[in-house]
């Protein structure tokens, strides 16, 4: 992410408007009584734990978040009575977080996180529940909205395997969230190159955008997947060619009418901890988020994804929130952010912006996730 704390503050309107869900479930559960303290993981700049407070301003509310740029902004801004902010590492040991926090074992009321969760990967996300865990009070409830899925997404992706920008991101690996998915079976391709998963009924929101069978994302079955990505990276005119299958010149081109086992499916490397591609159904992704409590000992309550859109009033707003959360830059040198953000943006207006009717107004379709659940008043 590109923590700039000024810019984040005017463009986390998206995060506003779906931290208000979780703030109303709060506001219900404690209808008739006043929690004495609740914790904001990942808060950011504190705005929205600002807003919190406003719903709470009796109960002390602790903001936690590991950027310090971040904390310094939200101590300027956002510090007042009952309201305040700490560095810390939330993946941290308990003793350390606790430290840091001043937050005791055993004393929160409620553990509210928006848009920071889906950043931290599986295995530090087992840390950070067990010191939710930890932190809470037995009966305590924790609130998590967290992002899942959008639309723009795939076209967001597609700048780093365009030159020169795919050079600066040939280190990255198949993240934790993608790694489960390598482990599809053998495609079977027929002859019009339509592909299906022989494993996987799902079909990802990507191709379904894409319906025709040669625009579909199955670009990266070739047993070279680096080659398929360096194809790919040239291909830069219109969302449909970007994701277009390049024309090959291997045996796969020449397919006959019988069936021909692909070696395996090849994702591409993604930048984010959470899928890009190939999103896994929302039954299996409300899943994950069970376990995620189930394995620290809390009980799930209710765990939703909302099917949501946000419409940007221009295109300035709209960029600002790309840059912001422009989680690429920490893999480029400091120098090169205007070149490439100018390039992002030029990319960005070519693949969307450009083919939205509602100019000047940006309408962006995407899911975000939320999780509450509790911990029990007996211990296991
Ligand atoms: C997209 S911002 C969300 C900020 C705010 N909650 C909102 O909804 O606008 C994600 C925040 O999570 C913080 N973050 C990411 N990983 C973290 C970690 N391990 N410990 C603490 N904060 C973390 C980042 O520094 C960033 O400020």
């Amino acid at each position: 992410m590109n923590n700039t704390p000024e810019l984040y503050d005017k463009s986390n309107k998206l995060q506003k408007k779906d931290s208000e869900y979780i703030i109303r479930k709060l506001q219900i559960d404690y209808e008739n009584r006043i929690p004495e303290l609740i914790v904001d993981l990942g808060c950011g700049t504190g705005n929205i734990t600002e807003r919190l407070w406003c719903s709470f301003p009796d109960t002390r509310i602790v903001g936690v978040d590991c950027s310090k740029k971040m904390i310094d902004y939200a101590l300027d801004h956002y510090s007042t009575h009952n309201l305040e902010f700490f560095v810390a590492d939330i993946c941290s040991d308990w003793k350390i977080l606790s430290e840091n926090t001043e937050v005791e074992k055993g004393s929160v009321d409620a553990v509210f996180s928006t848009y920071c969760l889906h950043w931290i990967s599986d295995p530090d996300m087992e840390k950070v529940m067990k010191n939710i865990y930890e932190m809470m009070k037995p009966g305590g409830r924790c609130y998590f909205a967290v992002f899942s899925w959008s639309w723009l997404l795939p076209f967001q992706e597609q700048i780093i395997y365009q030159k020169p920008w795919d050079s600066y991101f040939q280190q990255l690996d198949l993240t934790t969230g993608q790694k489960d998915e390598l482990k599809i079976k053998s495609q079977i391709v027929d002859k019009g190159t339509k592909l299906s998963s022989a494993s996987s009924s799902h079909r990802s929101s990507v191709s379904e955008m894409f319906e025709s069978k040669e625009e579909k994302l199955v670009s990266l079955e070739s047993s070279r997947p680096y080659e398929s990505l360096m194809t790919l990276s040239t291909i830069t005119e219109s969302p449909a060619s970007l994701v277009k299958v390049p024309t090959r010149k291997t045996s796969m081109t020449t397919l006959s009418d019988e069936k021909v086992e692909v070696p395996k499916l090849v994702r591409r490397k993604s930048s984010a901890p959470f899928p890009v591609y190939d999103v896994p159904p929302e039954k299996v992704r409300i899943e994950k988020w069970n376990k995620f409590c189930e394995k620290a000992g809390l009980k799930p309550i209710e765990t939703e994804i909302h099917d949501t859109t946000f419409t940007y009033q221009d295109i300035e707003g709209f960029k600002g929130e790309l840059q912001s959360l422009c989680h690429y830059l920490p893999y480029l040198p400091k120098d090169l952010h205007p070149i490439f953000l100018a390039d992002y943006y030029a990319h960005m207006d070519r693949c969307f912006i450009s083919r939205q009717d509602t100019l000047p107004k940006i309408k962006v379709q995407y899911q975000f996730l939320t999780v509450i659940a509790e911990k029990p008043l007996t211990s296991p």
